[in-house]
């Protein structure tokens, strides 16, 4: 086998206009992406640590679980440059390269066989790195075909990393190897949650009679002041906001995302930069294989039920799942026909959203009941006299970065579950990660943990109800994206999401390998073509082929 080699491909100017042409692409739909201020960094003073997050109780069991996930998401610790060393030593995509491994067919690929490619970091000088802690992401596509498949990526923790793929259609494919960050900006992301876990602000109006306050609010609040205590007595999530001078804690009337707080170093800075090291493909040559038709006899490729190997892939545009489930393709009188007699509730964040709207446009006489809700906000409620259709689609608890909403409607996933009756009439879908960026772990696991509680007594008490929950996906990566939300930290969400609710009988739209295998650019609100391929996959959970 051939050494890899760190020589610099010519591709950076190209990568740059491409990313920026992404980026405003993109401008519009980053609708709560906080206004960004600039804050000179103090210095870790006692306080400026995660002890002023408050964490709820937890049984032994759910502490035990706790422990077991956090440890099954550690990530190679990448040690942070001392202030003054320059990004030399960081790895470059323009440096690092891949090489596909001829198999054990020696160079020849059949359907149903896996592809390995192994990809060597370099650093800016052109030295391949001995460490690991890379987030790389690794796709394989044909364009004409319109076929995509996520790969799977192992770090070797000495610079080099493999990206296995399931090869899954006949005809040319091409590897895609991305880096979406250093390992160095992975530590900087998490010192980030860990030290400033408040960056984003809430706010939220106090308001009694003629006098009105507006206050601070988060999950981790330093108590500089006095705090109102507005921890969720039902489901024991956490809510702090500082209390109005002249009111009182009862007088809170509304919730709105605030400013984004910028903590980060200049010399940080550079470990996001658009089209050097954020988000960059690593090119080589060549980078696609033939794949010939499968031998005769070769086992069918499914999904692992264990962890590696795809959810599912792309082919002529489509998703086809791999769990088992057939993925049925829904017009608009199928669509009816499916929903027929049901009620459909939505919980989550806007992607969510995106779900309920895709079927409000799609169906004419699934009429929206105007409950005057705020724009990009809701409640909102679809329905279809005729066909005795209800979908409703409501917004998940704090922390939500929003337009300003009532209190009224700020509740708990978990508590509107206990509120559904439930049964085989009664689907329920639910999709909470992208707000939840600037935390510790823990407060996103304990967030599930308290809504799968409320999914375990609704599954008792109705055991008919279907349960569908959507992962995470990756999105355009700006430095102010990445430190309030990074793909990285997505992706750990969507490992903790897949423990919580490993076991249930629930289902799970993978939108992380929906938009990573799909040939549009990612976008934390994905383009209509992979909704609409998301919504086929939810209806055809609710209508499974008959006889399949
Ligand atoms: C990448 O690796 C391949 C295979 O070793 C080699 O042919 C190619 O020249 C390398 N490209 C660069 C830019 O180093
Ligand atoms: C966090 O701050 C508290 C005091 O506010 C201090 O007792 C504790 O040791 C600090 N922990 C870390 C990990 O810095
Ligand atoms: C890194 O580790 C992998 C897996 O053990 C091995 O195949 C590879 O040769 C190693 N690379 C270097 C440069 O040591
Ligand atoms: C996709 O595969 C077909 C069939 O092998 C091939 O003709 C075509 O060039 C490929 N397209 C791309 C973009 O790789
Ligand atoms: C906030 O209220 C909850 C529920 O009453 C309580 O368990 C928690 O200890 C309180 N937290 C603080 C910091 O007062
Ligand atoms: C609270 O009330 C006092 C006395 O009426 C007034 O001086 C002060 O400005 C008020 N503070 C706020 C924040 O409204
Ligand atoms: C919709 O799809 C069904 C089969 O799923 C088909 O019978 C019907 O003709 C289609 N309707 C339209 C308007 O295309």
């Amino acid at each position: 086998m051939k050494v890899l080699s760190c020589e610099r491909m010519g591709y950076g100017a190209i990568f740059l206009i491409f990313v920026l042409i992404l980026v405003l692409r993109n401008m519009d739909v980053l609708e709560f992406q906080p206004k960004v201020i600039f804050a000179p960094r103090v210095s870790s003073g006692p306080a400026m640590n995660r002890s002023f997050c408050t964490f709820q109780p937890l049984s032994p069991q759910d502490a035990l679980e706790e422990r077991l996930i956090l440890d099954s998401t550690a990530w190679p610790e990448t040690p942070l440059l001392p202030a003054l060393i320059s990004l030399e030593q960081t790895s470059d995509p323009a440096h690092s390269n891949f090489t596909i491994l001829p198999g054990r067919r020696g160079g020849q690929w059949h359907v149903g066989d896996q592809l390995e490619v192994m990809i060597q970091t370099c650093d800016f000088q052109g030295r391949p790195k001995k460490s690991g802690g890379d987030f790389l992401l690794a796709r394989l596509h044909n364009r004409t075909l319109e076929a995509g498949v996520a790969g799977q990526v192992v770090d070797h923790l000495n610079g080099s990393y493999s990206a296995v793929f399931s090869l899954l259609w006949e005809g040319d494919a091409q590897v895609e190897v991305t880096l979406v960050h250093p390992g160095e900006a992975i530590s900087v992301l998490k010192r980030l949650n860990r030290e400033d876990p408040d960056r984003i602000y809430f706010r939220s109006l106090f308001r009694s009679g003629s006098l009105s306050e507006t206050t601070i609010c988060n999950v981790c609040l330093r108590p500089t002041e006095p705090l109102c205590n507005h921890t969720d007595l039902r489901t024991g999530d956490p809510w702090f906001c500082y209390k109005p001078k002249n009111l009182s804690c009862d007088a809170r009337i509304n919730h709105a995302m605030g400013v984004h707080n910028q903590q980060i170093k200049a010399q940080e800075v550079k470990l996001f930069k658009s089209g050097v090291n954020l988000k960059v493909y690593i090119r080589t040559s060549p980078a696609s294989v033939t794949v010939l038709p499968q031998k005769e006899g070769q086992l069918k490729v499914k999904s692992s039920t264990v962890t590696s190997g795809p959810s599912g892939y792309y082919y002529q545009g489509l998703w086809r799942a791999l769990s088992g489930i057939t993925v049925r393709q829904f017009n608009e009188s199928a669509i009816t026909e499916c929903l027929k007699g049901k009620a459909v509730h939505m919980y989550g964040d806007s992607t969510v959203r995106q779900w309920f709207e895709f079927l409000n446009a799609a169906l004419p006489d699934l009429k929206e009941f105007d409950l005057h809700s705020p724009k990009r906000a809701g409640p909102y409620i679809l329905l279809d006299y005729a066909n005795n259709i209800l979908v409703k689609s409501r917004f998940h608890g704090p922390p939500i970065r929003i337009v300003p909403v009532s209190t009224s409607e700020l509740r708990y996933i978990a508590n509107e579950l206990d509120g559904l009756k439930g049964g085989p009439r009664t689907v329920v879908v639910f999709g909470i990660w992208a707000h939840f960026g600037t935390f510790p772990m823990e407060i996103y696991i304990r967030r599930l943990q308290s809504i799968r509680r409320a999914v375990v007594r609704l599954l008792n008490r109705a055991p008919g109800t279907l349960v569908v929950i959507r992962t995470g996906n990756p999105k355009v990566l700006t430095l102010s994206v990445s430190i309030s939300n990074s793909d990285w930290y997505s992706l750990q969400c969507n490992k903790v999401l897949r423990a919580v609710f490993r076991g249930l009988n629930v289902h799970l739209i993978d939108a992380w390998e929906m938009t990573l295998a799909h040939h549009l650019p990612h976008n934390l609100h994905p383009p209509p073509p992979i909704i609409k391929n998301m919504v086929n996959h939810l209806l055809s959970y609710i209508c499974p082929q008959k006889g399949g």
